[in-house]
């Protein structure tokens, strides 16, 4: 096991140092792993102030409207609460999930073999400090842990399982430690999880490329979806006061703003709030926050500190959100870092400081591992805005936030003072349409 392991390090160093080439360990080691390594299950049962349980489900690279006009979409949202205007943090897919799990892009721009070191931080540790249970099902991982860069379907060589699409373990911090590693499982351990009641309280589900639109499209992914979902949210042990984002990790098209269609649902949700809409501005850092308010933890001081909160736990705490003028919001692109390859952003070798000392959305401060590694540095970014921007690199620094009473409903006109992120202002005036030659390209790049 630590060999195979060892075997694929070596690999993913050499990959990472070529950028953007495959490089797998053997079937036959793939094989050997697999008949050894165990699946680990940690339960646990903390109460949270809304929810008990929360997982996330992402499909992938379809535009809000798309999803919206989906029949099998519509039924899933009149289960639920419908997030109107959540949105993705950049392209491609990759940085999308190393945001969700560790709160920064680190300039990613690309779908390569990125590895996160392990002086960062994830959600992963937020719940750690609670002992708040959690794994990852990733469909079609031929076993617990797994560090290659893709599993194929191994008759035809279709994409099935890939490594860019699983967060946690494009991080050093996870999958350094082999418990944790093996708490990445596939969908087989997910339904022997749930018959054996087993299951944990955070976990991240991917679909495989089939199932998640990446080689389909949303007809056949909401099919999917829906008819997965559907035994779930008729079972009593899984629907027990839990809280279940469905969700993209990005639009299709790179000219948007990156808005996805997203929905809220399971048994944490009251009757009287299925089939609305809840209009708040939220990101993929959204759900860091949320998990973080719910269960009292801290933040890792990244984007997730200012990110604003689902309101089926604001509401609880009290926090009031912003809204956000996304007019000159640009969340289709990422500013530069270590994790870029020059391709939607530049590269810098600096690997961002946190924040060690400040006030977060969801109130408790932030990690303890995070304040003494980054104790005296300065935070890179202002992280405590509701919105990823860099004044240096002149990204996002002309978009305007107002603070929300502490109703949605709420007319931004009537609500508090309104601030500019930046004092640095460009002239960023509506969007650039870019010509459908430009966006296939980028689609290819998927
Ligand atoms: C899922 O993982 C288990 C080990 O946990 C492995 O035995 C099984 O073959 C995997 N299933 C699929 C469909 O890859
Ligand atoms: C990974 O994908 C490549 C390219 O499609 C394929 O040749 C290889 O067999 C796949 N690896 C595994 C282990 O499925
Ligand atoms: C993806 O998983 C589904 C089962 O959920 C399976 O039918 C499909 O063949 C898988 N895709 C590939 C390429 O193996
Ligand atoms: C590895 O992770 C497990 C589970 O999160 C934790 O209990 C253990 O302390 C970690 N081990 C090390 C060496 O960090
Ligand atoms: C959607 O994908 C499915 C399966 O790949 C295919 O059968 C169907 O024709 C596609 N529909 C559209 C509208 O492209
Ligand atoms: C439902 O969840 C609550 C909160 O986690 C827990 O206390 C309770 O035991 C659960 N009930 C059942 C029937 O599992
Ligand atoms: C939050 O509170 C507002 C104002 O009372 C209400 O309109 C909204 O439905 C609540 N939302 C949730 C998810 O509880
Ligand atoms: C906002 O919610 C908090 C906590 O529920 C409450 O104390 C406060 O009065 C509310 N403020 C407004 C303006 O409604
Ligand atoms: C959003 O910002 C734009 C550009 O500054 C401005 O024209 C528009 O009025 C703002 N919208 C709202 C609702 O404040
Ligand atoms: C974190 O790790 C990176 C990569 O090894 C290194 O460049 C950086 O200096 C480290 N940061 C701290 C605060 O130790
Ligand atoms: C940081 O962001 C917050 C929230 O957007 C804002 O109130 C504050 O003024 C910003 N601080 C600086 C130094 O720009
Ligand atoms: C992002 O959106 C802006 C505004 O629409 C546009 O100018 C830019 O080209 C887009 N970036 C990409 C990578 O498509």
């Amino acid at each position: 096991m630590k060999a195979v392991i060892a075997t694929v390090l070596a690999a993913a160093t050499l990959v990472r140092a070529q950028v953007a080439t495959t490089s797998e360990p053997s079937v036959s080691d793939i094989n050997k792993a697999a008949a050894t390594t165990l699946p680990e299950s940690p339960t646990s049962n903390v109460q949270g102030v809304a929810f008990s349980r929360f997982y996330q489900v992402w499909l992938e690279n379809i535009d809000y409207e798309d999803a919206a006009a989906d029949s099998n979409m519509q039924w899933l949202a009149s289960q639920g609460i419908l997030l109107t205007n959540f949105y993705a943090l950049t392209h491609p897919s990759e940085p999308n999930y190393c945001a969700a799990a560790g709160g920064d892009t680190f300039g990613m721009d690309n779908d390569n073999f990125n590895q996160i070191p392990a002086n960062v931080s994830t959600v992963a540790d937020l719940l750690d400090t609670k002992g708040i249970s959690w794994s990852e099902y990733q469909e079609h991982s031929p076993y617990p842990g797994f560090q290659g860069f893709n599993y194929s379907n191994q008759k035809t060589f279709a994409n099935d399982y890939v490594r860019k699409h699983n967060p946690l373990v494009l991080y050093d911090s996870v999958v350094q430690n082999e418990t944790r590693a093996r708490q990445i499982k596939n969908f087989t351990e997910f339904e022997h999880d749930l018959s054996d009641k087993k299951l944990p309280q955070w976990a991240f589900i991917t679909p495989n490329m089939t199932n998640d639109a990446h080689d389909t499209n949303i007809t056949f992914a909401a099919k999917w979806e829906r008819s997965w979902m559907s035994s779930l949210l008729k079972n009593d042990y899984f629907m027990n006061d839990s809280l279940i984002l469905l969700t993209f990790d990005e639009d299709k098209t790179y000219s948007k703003t990156n808005r996805i269609f997203s929905v809220l649902v399971g048994g944490a949700i009251p009757d009287n709030l299925k089939g609305t809409k809840d209009d708040t501005f939220y990101t993929h850092y959204s759900s860091i926050a949320s998990v973080s308010a719910n269960w009292g933890l801290p933040s890792l001081g990244r984007w997730d500190c200012g990110a604003n909160i689902f309101e089926i736990v604001s509401n609880k705490t009290g926090y009031a959100n912003y809204d956000v003028n996304i007019t000159n919001l640009r969340l289709n692109e990422t500013y530069p870092g270590p994790e870029s390859a020059g391709e939607l952003s530049k590269y810098s070798p600096t690997w961002p400081v946190p924040l060690t000392d400040g006030k977060c959305s969801a109130g408790n401060g932030i990690l303890d591992i995070v304040k003494k590694t980054y104790s005296g540095k300065t935070a890179t970014y202002n992280y405590t805005s509701p919105y990823p921007w860099d004044a240096k690199a002149d990204y996002n620094t002309k978009v305007t936030i107002t603070r929300k009473l502490n109703s949605t409903r709420t007319s931004s006109s009537a609500a508090g003072t309104s601030t500019t992120g930046a004092a640095a202002a460009v002239n960023v005036s509506g969007f650039t349409v870019v010509t459908g030659a430009l966006v296939a390209l980028f689609a290819s790049l998927l």
